[in-house]
């Protein structure tokens, strides 16, 4: 018995909503970019304890202690709800094939996080509701960035923009999107933690940005519902955390002037950052983006530009 789930990248934040949006991208071409983890049942005449194997293209980036890995953390928190509802863990080995850059701002450590709880559950036969997982996948997510935000986790989980919801019965709300339109996303390989660019941010904002953020929100999300692409990307703007982080990305107002040039409709953070993403409502331009960050915005061979739609499916058997 074994069950492997993919989970795909995410954007969170989306510009307009710190905290409170994300979005799920798979590449046009058909790669699948995110984490997977595979559940099997191991016996117990050939191991008398859970095994974590750990592969992956970023498998060496991340603590070789099996302790210390997410995942074994999410197994271990699994297995607490399981005991909870009075069912015994079975003897298990799971791989984790780790393939997003940790610290990309792509919602590297929801990749992991999502596609284990929904391995975990699924080979459970599905002992826990949506709900509850979003739940338990927030807590781990937390025990990494430093703080409780769903803007990964969510839409990894679910698929599409999804909105997080001060209403902790539901949390999220799945948003309409704008399925003719290419993000394309761009990860230049430096290390930006999600823990160290939310300590940059200021604590308090003033009057006049708090009404802003609201502004563009509201608007944006009412965009969204009337399908009025040019008023929703004329909206995509964050007035929370890109002023503070843009210097932690590699030439970003020089690039976003240039892709403006190149047709984008708006560009932005990927979640905390260094990743940058720009959306196009045709492909040709899209390509011509990717070909511009391919050549300016990488900073080594391990970076990458990819052109995206919305994944509407999120994490899912493979
Ligand atoms: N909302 C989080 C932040 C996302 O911007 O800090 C991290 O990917």
């Amino acid at each position: 018995m074994s069950v492997s789930v993919f989970a795909p990248i995410s954007i969170g934040n989306v510009s307009v909503g710190f905290d409170t949006l994300g979005l799920c991208l798979s590449p046009v071409d058909g790669q699948l970019v995110g984490d997977i983890v595979r559940v099997e049942k191991l016996l117990k005449t050939d191991a008398n304890s859970d095994q974590f194997i750990l592969t992956g293209t970023h498998a060496d980036k991340l603590p070789q202690d099996t302790k210390e890995n997410i995942v074994w953390k999410c197994i271990v928190a699994f297995n607490t709800a399981l005991a909870q509802l009075g069912r015994e863990p079975l003897l298990i080995k799971v791989t984790l094939e780790k393939n997003i850059p940790v610290s990309s701002g792509l919602g590297s450590s929801a990749c992991s996080v999502v596609a284990a709880f929904v391995a975990l559950n699924q080979f459970y036969q599905l002992p826990f509701s949506e709900i509850k997982l979003l739940k338990m996948m927030g807590e781990l997510e937390a025990q990494i960035s430093g703080s409780l935000h769903y803007d990964n986790v969510a839409p990894c989980f679910l698929g599409g923009l999804q909105l997080m919801l001060n209403d902790e019965n539901k949390i999220t709300q799945k948003l309409p999107t704008f399925d003719d339109c290419f993000w394309v996303i761009a990860y230049p390989d430096v290390e930006v933690s999600t823990k160290a660019a939310r300590e940059i941010l200021p604590a308090q904002y003033e009057r006049k940005t708090l009404i802003e953020f609201g502004q563009n929100l509201a608007g944006f999300v009412d965009a969204c519902y009337r399908q009025d692409k040019e008023q929703a990307f004329s909206l995509l703007k964050d007035v929370v955390a890109e002023p503070y982080r843009k210097s932690l990305l590699p030439n970003f107002e020089k690039s976003i002037l240039e892709l403006k040039q190149l047709g984008s409709l708006a560009s932005g953070i990927s979640g905390s950052g260094p990743t940058l993403f720009t959306v196009f409502d045709d492909r040709e331009s899209a390509t011509k983006a990717k070909d511009w960050l391919t050549e300016n915005y990488l900073q080594s061979e391990a970076g990458f530009v990819h052109i995206c739609q919305v994944d509407h499916q999120g994490a899912r058997k493979c």
